[in-house]
C-alpha cells in the first residue's frame, strides 16, 4: 500500500506556547508514528520574514521551535525534519507557480484582505498602505512548500483551510496546463482539538502576548497559570467549566476520567486558586521531561543544526527529481 504523505510547517516568529503544542506539535508527532505515514515536518523560516523584521528574533525562534519539535519526541530517523531555507528547490518552485497563478486568487487571501480592511477602517487613502509583497504572496509560498513534496494531507488550524484550497487550485491549473505532476493536497483539521484561549480569554496567540510558553520552569508555569482569568466566585460556590479558559487547558492535558472528576470538583465548589494548582501540576506532568530535553538541546545548538542539515539532504533528494520534471514541463531544459 502506498504510504500517505503528511506535511506541516511551523513558523519561527516567536516562542512556542501551549496552543501550538496541543493544536499542532503533539498531533503531528503522533501522526508521524503511524507506519503507514511518511511525514515531512519543517520550520517555515522564510514565512517568518513576512511578519517579523527582527533578525535576532527570527534566529532565536528558529532554535526554539526546532528544539521544541525534538524535545516533544519528533524522531528525525522516521520523519523528514528540515528548515525551509535549506531546501532552495522550494523557492524555485515558488517562482514557477507564481508565473502560473492568477493575481485575483491572491487578492482573495484572508491575510491580505484583513490588512486592506484594516487600512480602510483607519481611513487610509491607499488601501495597500504598508502591505509588503511577502504578505500578498504568502499563500503562494505555502503552496510551493506543500506541492514540492506532493503531500496528501496537511494538518493545520482552521485559519489555514483557505490556503489549502488555493494550493489545490494552483496544482490543478499547473497539471492541466503542462503535465499532471502534482498531488492535490487536503487540509486535515482535527475536530476534537479546541482552540485554547489565552490568559485574557482571547485565542492564545504569540501576536496577543497572552500565552503560556511551553517550556517555562515549574515556578513560572504556576505563575502564568495563576494569571488566567476567572470570575469572582468564592471557594464553596459551584462553578461551571465554561467560566474560565483554565478548564479547556486542563482538558487538553487530561484523560476523559480526569476531566470528568475536575468538572465534579468545580461543581462542588473547588476554589479557583486550587483549580489553578491542579492545572499547573497536570501540565507539568506532561511537560517536565520534555522541558529537560528542551534545555539540553538549546544548550547544544550544533546538534540541532546537524539534525536539520541531515533532514535537508533527505528533503532535497525528494525535491530535486520533482523540480527537474517541473522545469522540463515548462520548457526550461539543457541545450545538450
Ligand atoms: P500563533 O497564533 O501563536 O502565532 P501560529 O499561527 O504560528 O500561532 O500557529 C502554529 C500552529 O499552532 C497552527 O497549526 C495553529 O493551528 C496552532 N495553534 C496556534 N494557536 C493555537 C491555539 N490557541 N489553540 C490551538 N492551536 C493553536
Ligand atoms: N502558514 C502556516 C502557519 O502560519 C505555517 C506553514 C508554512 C505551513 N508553510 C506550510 C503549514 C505548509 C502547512 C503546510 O501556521
Amino acid at each position: 500500500m502506498k504510504k500517505s504523505r503528511v506535511l506541516t510547517g511551523v513558523t519561527p516568529s516567536g516562542i512556542p506556547h501551549l496552543g501550538n503544542y496541543v493544536g499542532a506539535i503533539r498531533p503531528a508527532i503522533q501522526a508521524s508514528l503511524n507506519p503507514q505515514v511518511e511525514s515531512f515536518l519543517f520550520l517555515s523560516d522564510y514565512h517568518a520574514l513576512i511578519k517579523c523584521h527582527e533578525p535576532e528574533k527570527v534566529y532565536a525562534s528558529t532554535q526554539a521551535v526546532a528544539a521544541t519539535w525534538l524535545a516533544c519526541g519528533l524522531d528525525p530517523e522516521r520523519t523528514t525534519f528540515y528548515r525551509q531555507s535549506d531546501v532552495p528547490e522550494v523557492m524555485e518552485l515558488n517562482w514557477i507557480l507564481t508565473c502560473n497563478t492568477a493575481k485575483g486568487l491572491m487578492n482573495r487571501a484572508h491575510a491580505y484582505k484583513a490588512a486592506v480592511q484594516d487600512n480602510a477602517e483607519k481611513g487610509q487613502q491607499d488601501l495597500d498602505h504598508g502591505i509588503e509583497m511577502g504578505l500578498f504572496c504568502y499563500p503562494m509560498l505555502m503552496t510551493a512548500d506543500i506541492l514540492m513534496f506532493n503531500a496528501d494531507k496537511v494538518p493545520v488550524g482552521r485559519d489555514q483551510i483557505q490556503h489549502l484550497e488555493m494550493a489545490r487550485d494552483i496544482a490543478g491549473r499547473f497539471n492541466h496546463r503542462y503535465k499532471p505532476l502534482f498531488t492535490l493536497p487536503e487540509a486535515q483539521v482535527d475536530d476534537n482539538v479546541e482552540t485554547l484561549l489565552g490568559l485574557d480569554g482571547r485565542k492564545m496567540s504569540k501576536s496577543y502576548g497572552n500565552t503560556i510558553p511551553l517550556f517555562e520552569t515549574e515556578k513560572r508555569l504556576q505563575k502564568a497559570v495563576n494569571k488566567i482569568v476567572t470570575n469572582l466566585k468564592q471557594p464553596g460556590e459551584p462553578k461551571q467549566p465554561n467560566e474560565s479558559p483554565l478548564f479547556a487547558i486542563y482538558k487538553a492535558f487530561a484523560s476523559e476520567a480526569e476531566t470528568q472528576a475536575f468538572t465534579n470538583m468545580l461543581a462542588e465548589g473547588l476554589a479557583w486558586g486550587e483549580a489553578k494548582k491542579i492545572l499547573a501540576a497536570k501540565i507539568n506532568d506532561e511537560l517536565a521531561e520534555k522541558r529537560e530535553r528542551f534545555a539540553q538541546l538549546t544548550s547544544q545548538p550544533a546538534i540541532i543544526e546537524d539534525i536539520l542539515q541531515a533532514g535537508a539532504i533527505k528533503a532535497r533528494s525528494q525535491a530535486q527529481p520533482l523540480l527537474a520534471a517541473v522545469r522540463d514541463a515548462v520548457g526550461i531544459r539543457s541545450l545538450k
